[in-house]
């Protein structure tokens, strides 16, 4: 047979080949070849989870191969499988889902090869998580979550510190008390650091120096304290960081400013008092600034020239004791969608000729501030926006004629057309005209400044006229 037919029979024979299927292990008709103590270990591991009455061998005669488990997955190691991920807790409908007497077996730290483990949903009455062995993991796991365990309870252990190859390190929604722990800072080889929705208190650990691959730090709705350490400028790779709902005090350390690649930078409700003007407004790359609920320097606020920050598409504000006019480098920002500058004590005029040209805004609040005068914002305006605008607890505030062009149109709530005769500057007015008309009975001028008043009630048309009539007294 020449060579071309046997390329030929290769072809027809075992097309397969072709088709570039990676190739796969040798499986024999017994199972895949999986070595018996990693398989032993898995079922072990797996019946302390999910209970006794568990029966992985009868079950699972083949978990790599022909009877794979929901939540676990494999991989090649010198010809053998092995277990590279696991995942316990309510994920899907046929997760292993977790007993609540469970029990975390010494096989679980067997699994050498074991790259990534996730509770999901499974730690419900308390349980605490101190000695177990953690080193056994130190060169392979590579991810470690903990989601929405409500019966993890105490401090998180130390020997987490020794995942040394860890990349991503998620404790979120726990029940997780206490200082982190000081070991977390030898984990510099994390990409996403989540420890956020537990108790934890305590400082921040001034040890990021070293994370110069993170690109997540979530530490927010904790209890941590003290002032934000200055080595957080040199997680240069840095997206997102997120501080928010905890008890920080003291200035943003000037470093934050070098954090170049930082898109979110959220520190809502802390106690943050400053710092903001020296280093905020060096990150150009920033589209989402959440600030709301600190007590930070009005000056320092109001001084960040916010006509250089482009991306922003989020700017909270709100809650801060702000004083002053609304900022004019805001109205520059054409890519804001969110604004908040609700319950400050903001004054003056609002801009809203300029802010309704601003193409993405979708949401507005400037409410419960002292801002005075007319609002301009066209009726197209308001029903793009609904319920995402609020002006109301301002008491010197109305919005200038919309609803006279069309008498149905409701203004969103709290806020009233300028020309309602019941406001006390209109009242004012009216006072201003009778006393007016008692002198000066006679003067056409003034009847026919009352009935303009009357029939249209042109507040301002009104005062302008007023003062014309003084001028010609
Ligand atoms: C699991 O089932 C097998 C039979 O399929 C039985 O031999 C074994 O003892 C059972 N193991 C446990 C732990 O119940
Ligand atoms: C953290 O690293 C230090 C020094 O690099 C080492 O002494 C310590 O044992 C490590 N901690 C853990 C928990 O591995
Ligand atoms: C910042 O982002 C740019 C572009 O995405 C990237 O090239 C650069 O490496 C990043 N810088 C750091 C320090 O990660
Ligand atoms: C609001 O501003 C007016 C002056 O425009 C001032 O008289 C008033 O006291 C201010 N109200 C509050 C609550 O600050």
């Amino acid at each position: 047979m020449s060579w071309i037919h046997s390329l030929l029979f290769l072809f027809l024979v075992f097309p397969w080949c072709i088709t570039g299927e990676s190739s796969s292990p040798e499986v024999t008709d017994d199972g895949a070849p999986m070595d018996k103590s990693e398989r032993e270990a898995l079922y072990s591991a797996i019946q302390g989870f999910v209970g006794d009455s568990w029966n992985g061998s009868d079950l699972y005669p083949d978990p790599c191969g022909w009877t794979p488990i929901q939540g676990v997955s494999c991989d090649i190691y010198d010809d053998l499988w092995y277990v590279t991920e696991l995942t316990l807790g309510l994920v899907h409908e046929n997760s292993l889902s977790c007993t609540a007497s469970l029990k975390i077996k010494p096989q679980l730290f067997e699994l050498k090869h074991l790259k990534s483990l996730t509770f999901f949903d499974c730690f419900t009455s308390s349980t605490t998580i101190s000695k177990e062995d953690w080193v056994n993991f130190g060169n392979s796991l590579e991810s470690l979550e903990f989601r929405s365990n409500p019966g993890l309870t105490g401090e998180l252990p130390e020997t987490i510190g020794s995942l040394s190859n860890l990349k991503s390190l998620v404790v979120l929604e726990n029940g997780f008390s206490g200082k982190l722990p000081r070991s977390v800072c030898n984990l510099s080889s994390l990409k996403r650091l989540v420890l956020a929705g537990n108790s934890f208190t305590g400082t921040i650990p001034d040890c990021f120096n070293g994370f110069k691959d993170l690109l997540i730090l979530d530490l927010s709705r904790n209890s941590l304290s003290g002032t934000l350490p200055s080595s957080i400028g040199e997680m240069v790779s840095l997206l997102k960081l997120d501080l928010s709902n905890n008890h920080l005090e003291g200035k943003l350390p000037q470093e934050i400013g070098l954090l170049k690649n930082l898109t979110l930078l959220d520190l809502r409700n802390n106690r943050i008092s400053g710092g903001l003007s020296q280093s905020v407004e060096n990150i150009r790359s920033l589209a989402d600034l959440v600030l709301s609920g600190n007590p930070m320097d009005s000056d320092d606020v109001m001084g960040v020239k916010w006509e250089n920050m482009g991306n922003l598409v989020i700017l909270d504000l709100s809650k801060m004791g702000l004083r002053g006019e609304i900022p004019s480098g805001l109205i520059k920002l054409k890519r804001l969608r969110f604004l908040g500058l609700n319950d400050n004590e903001l004054t003056g005029t609002v801009p809203s000729k300029e802010l309704e040209t601003l193409p993405c805004l979708g949401a507005l609040y400037i409410n419960g501030n002292n801002l005075t005068g007319e609002l301009r914002f066209s009726r197209k305006f308001y029903e793009k926006m609904g319920t995402r605008f609020k002006a109301s607890k301002n008491p010197n505030l109305c919005q200038y004629d919309i609803v006279s062009e069309s008498p149905k149109y409701v203004l969103p709530l709290g806020l009233k057309p300028c020309k309602m005769k019941k406001t006390e500057g209109d009242l004012v007015i009216l006072q201003t005209l009778s006393n007016l008309k008692k002198e000066e009975s006679s003067s056409s001028m003034s009847l026919r400044v009352t009935r303009h008043v009357l029939s249209k009630g042109f507040m301002w048309d009104l005062l302008l006229e007023l003062s014309f009539i003084v001028l010609l007294k």
